[in-house]
């Protein structure tokens, strides 16, 4: 059961996570914090570059992080930026590659919640892994 105070430590922890972000271009730090299945939370922040492409996002980090540790099954991510911003595109179909149904918590500096919704819902049809499966040239 995904409790009013799990979210409230979700934001929290994507809170504190941003803290590390490295965006000395944008100045628009992100943190991120991912609950799994297990019960682990991974955070992440962006990580920027002077070849700007480069850069990565917040919650693509604390995916990546989890995935290398493992975990595929994610419950609930927090995003946490200054003014609420949304997920990426990229980082939107990212997530999707793990389902569906994982909730996005969006919330501003101040810890306020200002979207919450499913991958599903931030992402309407999907390019999925089952796109790949049984297609014949
Ligand atoms: N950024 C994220 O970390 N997550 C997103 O979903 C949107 C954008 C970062 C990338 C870059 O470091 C900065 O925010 C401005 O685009």
């Amino acid at each position: 059961m995904l409790t009013d105070e799990i979210k409230t430590q979700l934001i929290q922890a994507a809170s504190e996570a941003r803290q590390w972000a490295y965006a000395p271009y944008s100045n628009y730090p992100v943190g991120a914090a991912l609950l799994t299945a297990s019960g682990r939370v991974y955070d992440g922040v962006n990580v920027e570059s002077a070849a700007f492409p480069t850069t990565m996002c917040a919650e693509r980090v604390a995916i990546y992080k989890a995935v290398s540790e493992g975990e595929r099954n994610f419950v609930t991510l927090a995003v946490v930026t200054a003014n609420g911003g949304s997920p990426c595109g990229s980082c939107r179909q990212v997530l999707a590659e793990f389902g569906l149904d994982t909730l996005v918590i969006i919330a501003d500096a101040e810890g306020k919640i200002v979207r919450e919704m499913t991958v599903g819902e931030l992402v309407p049809v999907a390019f999925m892994p089952e796109d790949l499966r049984n297609v014949s040239s």
